[in-house]
């Protein structure tokens, strides 16, 4: 899909297809559609009245101008009511318009856009590109039947009007582009079934991009990893016939720079290993590298919007299978940081890999580490698909990730770490057990992940549940939804030390 912005009006633009927005009450229409209102000799605004268009959020109506607008077509598409309208309604008016665009088949369309409310051009162009992008992606790469009927949209103007609004929006229209190429690439990995994103494949896709934006790259093979005394990471990659990697990303090293660490979960498959899974609804499981690739996406946009900071990206990723090689419950782990841990189930894998990756990207000294990981079937169940766990030992950072997830829409919701809870992953004959109880399992992975930081201010994101859901939300279709990626871009962007 080709963006462009040209300086231009609702009312002065001719093409085939013309997007205006309004808020619900006809006394309402500002912008851009009361001003084709008063072109159209108050045609909408007699819509509206006669309730044949009602402005409510989501509501599309289009309707043909018969000349009276050099545009050939209007498509109303409905804002909510005033009093409610933020960036999130606007990302999710963006995306239902699109939806419906792609879906009726038009192949171009224009779009005004004009300070709304309390939001400048700038942001309003970014949320639009945003919920447009994210709302009409799809994954066809593996369907080869009818290719024909798959549609697009190939073209779209962004109208800015006066001309010194044509900066504002391409500022935001750069921005969201990025972001959305970053969304949508983290979909596109974990709707990549796991036989083609394997770990050598997420590999070669960071030593591709360190390539492309003069990133730092370092992949260590198993051997290696075992040789540096990563004995949780390698007790998970030797259940595998496909060779685990630990991949290692850094953007601006050497200059002075914050240091940042982003560290994320790169299950490309996860049957539970001996402690094997049900195999109801198992296919799920090729999801479980949606924290390694939020870190690989995040560290593109990083690269692409310049951001000052020193990023290190941390991706263990392997598989997680049973096989004659395959760590088992009651095995005894030496892990990076020294201290060991028991095997109580080896479907508690991610933390074991993690707990080398946290420990690993100390060595960086980072002011923060945030990891993301599609860690506990519990905290699936404490809140669902719609909301990430949140976890973290330092109250300012944890302050940060939560206007992040403000400011995207993207949920997060606070847990504790309370000390009580770490009474259950005490072991008779190691350090730790990687399994408490059941109840406060969600806590309890936090928990563990903990004593792997040190006193670094960390942040754990358990991406479970919204890593890919079933049934579509607004711009977020079903399938894999990229989760995570925009709250870290904007955390990243918003960083000051
Ligand atoms: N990858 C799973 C967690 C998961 C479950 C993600 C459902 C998405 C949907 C993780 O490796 C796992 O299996 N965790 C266990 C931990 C338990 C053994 C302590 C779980 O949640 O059951
Ligand atoms: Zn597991
Ligand atoms: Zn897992």
């Amino acid at each position: 899909m080709e963006i462009r912005v040209e300086q231009g009006t609702a009312e002065t633009y001719p093409c085939e297809l013309m997007l205006l927005f309004a808020f619900e009450s006809p006394e309402e229409l500002i912008g851009p559609v009361r001003a084709a209102d008063i072109a159209w000799r108050g045609f909408i605004s007699a819509l509206m009245k006669q309730g044949d268009f009602k402005g409510e959020l989501h509501e599309r109506r289009l309707v043909y101008t018969q000349g009276a607008l050099p545009a050939k077509r209007v498509l109303l598409t409905g804002l909510g009511k005033k009093s409610e309208f933020d960036l999130e309604k606007w990302r999710e008016a963006s995306s239902k318009a699109g939806q419906y665009i792609k879906e009726a088949g038009f192949r171009q369309f224009a779009v005004a856009v004009q300070k709304l409310d309390r939001f400048s051009e700038t942001e309003l162009a970014e949320a639009f590109v945003v919920g447009l992008l994210l709302g009409t992606y799809q994954f066809n790469e593996f369907k080869t039947l009818e290719r024909e009927k798959i549609k697009e949209i190939s073209e779209v103007v962004l109208l800015a009007d006066p001309a010194e609004a044509i900066r504002p929006l391409q500022e935001g229209m750069r921005t969201g582009k990025i972001i959305s190429k970053a969304v949508n690439g983290a979909r596109d990995l974990v709707n990549g079934p796991a036989n083609i994103v394997t770990p050598t494949f997420l590999a070669e896709r960071a030593r591709e991009l360190a390539k492309n934006y003069g990133m730092e790259h370092q992949t260590l093979e198993v051997g290696e990893a075992e040789a540096m005394g990563m004995g949780a990471f390698v007790a998970v990659a030797r259940g595998s016939q496909q060779p685990g990697k630990f991949v290692v990303l850094e953007y601006n090293k050497g200059r002075g720079l914050d240091t940042i660490a982003l560290v994320g979960k790169g299950i490309t498959f996860d049957s539970g290993g001996i402690s094997i899974k049900p195999s109801e609804r198992m296919e799920r499981m090729k999801d479980d590298m949606s924290g390694a690739a939020a870190v690989l996406v995040t560290m593109q946009a990083a690269a692409e919007l310049q951001i000052p900071l020193h990023l290190v990206g941390i991706m263990p990723t392997t598989e997680n299978l049973p096989d004659g090689r395959a760590y088992k419950p009651g095995d005894i782990l030496k892990t990076l940081s020294g201290q060991t841990v028991e095997v109580i189930s080896t479907d508690a894998e991610g933390r074991l890999i993690l707990c080398d990756a946290l420990a690993y990207s100390l060595r960086y000294q980072p002011r923060a580490i945030i990891d993301l990981a599609t860690l506990t079937g519990a905290c699936v169940v404490a809140l669902g698909d719609y909301v990430i766990g949140l976890f973290g030992n330092d109250e300012g950072l944890l302050k940060r990730v939560e206007e992040a997830s403000a400011r995207t829409g993207e949920r997060a919701w606070r847990l504790p770490l309370w000390d009580e809870y770490f009474e259950y992953l005490k072991s008779d004959v190691a350090d730790f057990r990687n399994v408490g109880t059941r109840a406060a399992g969600a806590i309890i992975g936090g928990i563990f992940l903990s004593r792997f930081v040190e006193k670094t201010p960390w942040v754990h994101l358990d991406i479970a549940g919204p890593a890919s859901i079933d049934k579509a939300r607004p711009y977020i279709p079903a399938g894999g939804t990229g989760a995570g990626v925009r709250l870290l871009i904007q955390f990243l962007s918003d960083w000051r030390s």
